[in-house]
Order: structure tokens, then sequence, then C-alpha cells
């Protein structure tokens, strides 16, 4: 009997079952009638422009209590409230500065996923906030239209705080946004997926850190409401969704298996919608799609089994509810707003990459006195990462790339956009063409890494730096740390 199997007959006999981390211990999903709470849109932060015209966003990092089960008020750690964080919105062209002020009992740090910034606005392990502290990151927003997110990522123990509810959304336009719907919240929908174990009390349980994977939970959260419902009220509704998840891989579908188009990868617009009655996301990838509805209907967004040990189980996420009559919507464009391709040069460089366990990059843990790869600034390369064992994906910071194939097989068309996250199904081998920007820090490194956090976390990461072309040699490889060198 395998694990699904096993899951399946321990949930019809409400049999308890240990197996491992993650072990689903009760039947989670309640029903199409179960799904009875609105499912909260988080709001939108506001931004005081500074007298240089600066946007400056504020964040602080709190502890709080929140109900993710209702009545049942539990600690949870949020931006500027008890669970996960305020949408940001910020266009191309913008300079934005954030503080950033943690107010939890430990030092943690936020992270742009997604956003191409200087290495010391990133918000990686090394830009540290100590309890109490503010950190005060600015930029020019200067990339495409896309959506994108933050989190802490303190080295070590990131995935416990992304777990207590630390993540948001960062949307950034850019220009015309093509028809597509765009009204916040009413038809341009944020949707963060997350699992979760949940105890008795409803209090968030398991260990971040433990078993293969760490929690694969049996309660899924959208936007930290547990069997939410929403009231859609236009024809068409583009939702961005995240993977917010910690090891968790979505397979994507409704109910009635209608198809709806994918309009949006990671870290852009695809050239034109791709039709699908299934998307893929693994910790941390996004996509943006379009789906349609008909008047008065109700619909079951959830997620299928996808033959890997990250996405077993069947789940409903959110229960759609169309009313009586829908305002009419613009019709899909046949075009989008795309970044011009991303290709690689017939010498470009190639660099191998090889995800050994679950705590390792070509043979070595994370150490974050050492610099791994010296990269030129602006360079176009190929990254080549195997997977040797089970499942695994890969994050790089600071850039964007485009799958070129997947052990030699063009990734699907919904998935070839922009991306900076990208599923590594075990024993395969994944090619990237890499853009690479022009920040350039010889001893500020930007990380690489797998993003089911809890391999993160044990090390199965890298750090790059980028520098001015020619200058790779003069490089240190060794650098200070917060904590000290090693
Ligand atoms: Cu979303 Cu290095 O992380
Ligand atoms: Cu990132
Ligand atoms: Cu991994």
């Amino acid at each position: 009997m395998n694990r699904r199997q096993f899951l399946t007959i321990a949930a019809l006999t409400g049999l308890t079952s240990a197996c491992g981390s993650g072990g689903a211990r009760r039947a989670a999903t309640p029903g199409p009638t179960g799904f009875r709470t609105e499912l909260r849109v988080p709001p939108l932060l506001e931004a005081e422009a500074d007298r240089d015209g600066t946007r400056h966003f504020a964040l602080t990092m709190q502890r709080g209590r929140s109900e993710i089960l209702p009545g049942k008020p539990v600690e949870t750690w949020g931006f500027n409230g008890p669970h996960l964080g305020p949408t940001i919105r910020a266009a191309r062209g913008d300079k934005v500065r954030m503080t950033v002020t943690n107010r939890l009992a430990e030092a943690s740090t936020v992270h742009w996923h997604g956003m191409r910034l200087p290495a010391k606005m990133d918000g990686g392990p090394h830009q540290l906030i100590e309890p109490g502290g503010t950190w005060s990151p600015h930029w020019t927003i200067d990339q495409p239209a896309a959506t994108s997110w933050y989190h802490p990522h303190p080295h070590g123990v990131t995935a416990g705080h992304v777990y207590r509810g630390l993540a948001g959304m960062f949307i950034i336009d850019d220009g015309d946004t093509s028809g597509l719907p765009s009204e916040y919240g009413v038809d341009d929908v944020p949707l963060v997926l997350q699992d979760k174990e949940l105890a008795e009390d409803g209090s968030p349980t398991g260990d971040t850190l433990s078993g293969t994977f760490g929690i694969l939970g049996d309660r899924m959260l959208v936007n930290g409401t547990y069997a939410p419902f929403m009231n859609v009220r236009t024809e068409r509704v583009r939702f961005r969704v995240l993977n917010g998840s910690n090891a968790r891989r979505y397979n994507l579908t409704f109910g009635d298996g209608r198809r709806f188009h994918v309009v949006g990868n990671d870290a852009g617009l695809l050239a034109a919608p791709v039709e699908v009655e299934q998307v893929s996301l693994s910790p941390g990838e996004r996509a943006e799609v379009v789906v349609g509805f008909a008047a008065g209907e109700e619909v079951l967004l959830r997620t299928v089994p996808g033959g890997d040990d990250i996405d077993e189980g069947d789940f409903d996420l959110l229960k759609l509810v169309a009313a009586e009559k829908l305002a009419p919507s613009p019709g899909l464009p046949a075009r989008l707003a795309a970044p011009e391709p991303i290709v690689a040069p017939a010498n470009a460089r190639v660099r191998r990459f090889r995800l050994n366990g679950h705590d390792a990059i070509n043979g070595k843990e994370m150490d974050m006195s050492r610099i791994d790869e010296v990269v030129p600034a602006g360079a176009t390369e190929i990254w080549e990462i195997e997977n040797t064992v089970y499942a695994h994906n890969f994050h790089i910071h600071e850039v964007a790339f485009q799958v070129l194939d997947v052990d030699g097989e063009q990734p699907p068309a919904y998935a070839s956009g922009h991306k900076d996250t990208v599923y590594v199904p075990p024993k395969s081998t994944v090619r990237l063409a890499v853009r690479f920007g022009g920040f350039t820090d010889p001893v500020t490194p930007y990380m690489y890494h797998c993003h089911i956090l809890r391999h993160e976390d044990s090390g199965m990461m890298g750090q790059f730096v980028i520098v001015e072309p020619g200058t790779e040699g003069q490089v240190p490889r060794t650098i200070a740390t917060p904590h000290g060198p090693h």
C-alpha cells in the first residue's frame, strides 16, 4: 500500500496516521457546503509620498491572534496585522522606500521575492533585522508587470517564520494592462495558497524542519482563510495565484473541469493567453490566470494529486459563487505585453547545480561566508539544475529566467514565460536561460535555493555575487557575515 492509499483509508476509517512529515491526521476537506467564510483579500498598503516623490511603504512584523478555524483564536504572525501582510503595489519607474520594523521576539529579514534590485536591498539572510530594529531599503522599480511577493529569509529559520504567517503580495504594474481585469479585490484578486496542520485548538502545529519536506498540511488556506467562498460579480476574474506554502505543490483545476487562461508567470506576462485545464505551482511560484463565470453558478477551485510526494491528495481550496447578474468584462486580449524573450548567446556560460539529498547543492551546504558563484553584470547564462532524488524546486534571486527544457522536453506553453522559480521533478534536469541584472556588489551576495523551505533552511542554498565584467577573478570568495565570519 502506498502512502496515498494509506491516507485514503486512514481518512475513511478515521485512523490517525503518523506516517512521517505532514501525515494527514484527518479528512479536512469540508465539502462544497462547508465553504462558509468569505475570502479575505489583503488590503492594499497605502504609500506616503516623500518630498522627492519616493513612495514610502511601512511594514511591521508582529505577532497577533487570528481565527484560522472560526471561533478558535490562535497565535499567528503577520505584517501590519495578525496574519499575512498587505499587498504592496508599485509601478515601473516608481522610486520606493520601505521601512520594515521587527516587533517579533527574534531576528528576521524581509526578502522581495522576484524583485530586481541591488543585493543590499534584497532582504536575504545578510540583511538581518534585530528585534526592535528597523531596516529601510530603497530602489527604483524597473521591471515588467508581474506578481511578486515578500517574506522573511533569515538563514535556518525561514520555514517557521513563513509558516506562522509572514508573507504578502507585491504587484508590479507596467503601463497598459492590455485589457486584463484590473480592479483590485473585485476582478483582480490575489490568492495566497498555503497548507497547514492544525491542532485541536486550531493552532498551526507541525515541525517545519521534520521529515523529508517539512510541513505538508491537510488544511488549505487561501489568503489565510480556511474553507473560503468568494462572491464573483464580473464575467471574468483575474486571479494572481501565489503558492506561499512551505512544501506543497498545487495542481490547480476546477471542480467542473472548466478551461481557463494563464496570462502570466512569476516574472511577467505571457505573449498571449494560454488555455489550460490545470496549472501546477511549486512553492514560491506564481501564475496569473483569467477565469470566466456564468451568472448564478458555483464552482470549486481544487488541487489534485500530481504523482509526487509534495502534491499528494485532493483538496478543495475555494468556492466561487457567481452573482445572478454579472457585470460585463473586457474580452480576453489576443496579445499581452510580454517582456522580450530571454535568449542565451551561443557561447553562454553554463553552470551546473546538483541538488543533493535535502541539504546541499553541488555537495556543499549553505555557508553565509562563502561566495559560490561570481556572475558578470548583465550576463545571460545557462543554468542546469540536476535533481538526483526526490522533488525540489529552484529559485534565483534578482533574475528572470525562461525554462529551456526539462529532461530535454520544452515546458508547457503556460509556463514558458519569464520566471524566477521552477519545479525540478525527481531525477530530472532542468535547463534555464537566466538573465542577470546590472547592480554590482562584490561583497553582498544574492541567493539561489530550493524553495521547499525545509530544504532551504537545511542548507540547500548557495550565494552568488554580480560584479563588473572582467573583475570576476579579483572577487573575494569569503565574506564577513552578520555574526562574523564562520
Ligand atoms: Cu522566496 Cu530566496 O526566496
Ligand atoms: Cu527570492
Ligand atoms: Cu528541495
